[in-house]
């Protein structure tokens, strides 16, 4: 699964903002047709995410398009005006239903077919940022298309009435059950927008807090958040270290016929050995 550590989303309509992120090194680019863009900016958001995934080279950045919600209208329009371009993946906003998504993947396929291009080659990526969407989250995220779930904090404190403060008490419940919901069935896990874009340091202890929730990723929507959130979402030297010390020791005591044991005057055992692999595997899969 390719890495998500950072998500940049852009106005679909902005052909420099979309140029400028090809050339950041971001993991995933979600050139956006929903609420980044204007109302009146919707028909020019379709063609200029055509045009860019035609004459753009992404490099190594993941190249997605946010269509606007199911039932909004546009939803069928802006994803015919993507598909023939083959992306590598849609991203469906406020998704309420397991059918929400079903409608998305029978599109995706009979393009994939008509295309002859591998079925489950373009990816879905989904917001789940409301009350009903909360609700419904066990049978979502057991949909076979998906890749990860995406948190929308503002999105979310609207649908309930919350107030948003910069702790984010308020969004607790609902962020850790999107966590959970994602470990469930494999999933990416991406969290929250920090709208406060100058504010770096709010942004790293925010990123912070997210990858120790058990978020994979966060969504960004500057260049400057690029750099913070990679880092809090990779894990450091550190942690690889003490993760492969665990992982080897581990192994040592279980041939000793010892469960339990102790590394450092802490107790170690079968939960911490598999929190030593995951952040072994998120290090593997950022490229350390
Ligand atoms: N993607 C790519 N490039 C971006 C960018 C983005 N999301 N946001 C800003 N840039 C570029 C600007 O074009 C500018 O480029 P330049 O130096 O070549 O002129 C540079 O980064 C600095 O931008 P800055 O002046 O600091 O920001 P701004 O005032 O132009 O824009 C926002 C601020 C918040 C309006 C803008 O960042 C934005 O639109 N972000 C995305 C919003 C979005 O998509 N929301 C929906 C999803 S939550
Ligand atoms: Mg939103």
């Amino acid at each position: 699964m390719h890495s998500r550590r950072a998500l940049l989303y852009m106005p679909g309509d902005n052909w420099k903002m979309i140029t400028k992120s090809v050339a950041i090194g971001v993991d995933s680019i979600c050139m956006d047709m929903e609420d980044g863009t204007a109302i009146t900016k919707k028909v020019e958001a379709r063609a200029t995410i055509a045009r860019a995934l035609r004459e753009l080279d992404f490099g190594k950045s993941e190249k997605l398009a946010r269509i606007n919600s199911v039932g909004s209208g546009w939803e069928k329009d802006d994803i015919d005006a993507v598909l023939p371009y083959h992306p590598d993946g849609i991203v469906i906003p406020k998704v309420e239903s397991f059918e929400h998504v079903e409608w998305a993947n029978r599109i995706i396929e009979a393009a994939e077919l008509k295309h002859g291009w591998p079925v489950n080659s373009i990816r879905v990526l989904i917001g789940v940022e409301t009350a009903k969407g909360i609700m419904n989250l066990k049978e979502i995220a057991a949909h076979p298309r998906l890749d990860g779930i995406i948190f929308g904090g503002e999105d979310f404190a609207a649908s309930i009435g919350a107030t948003r403060t910069k702790e984010a008490t308020e969004l607790l419940y609902a962020r850790q059950a999107v966590v959970v919901a994602c470990a469930a069935n494999d999933l990416q896990a991406i969290d929250i927008v920090t709208i406060d874009y100058k504010d770096i340091e709010a942004l790293r202890i925010e990123s912070e807090f997210g990858a120790r929730l058990g978020y994979s990723g966060k969504q960004i929507i500057h260049p400057a958040q690029v750099e913070p959130v990679q880092t809090a979402f990779t894990p450091n030297d550190e942690a690889i270290a003490h993760a492969k010390r665990i992982v080897e020791t581990f192994e040592a005591s279980q041939k000793e016929g010892k469960g339990a044991y102790s590394l450092d005057g802490k107790m170690i055992d079968m939960p911490l050995l598999k929190s030593a692999q995951k952040v072994l595997e998120r290090a593997s899969a950022a490229g350390k």
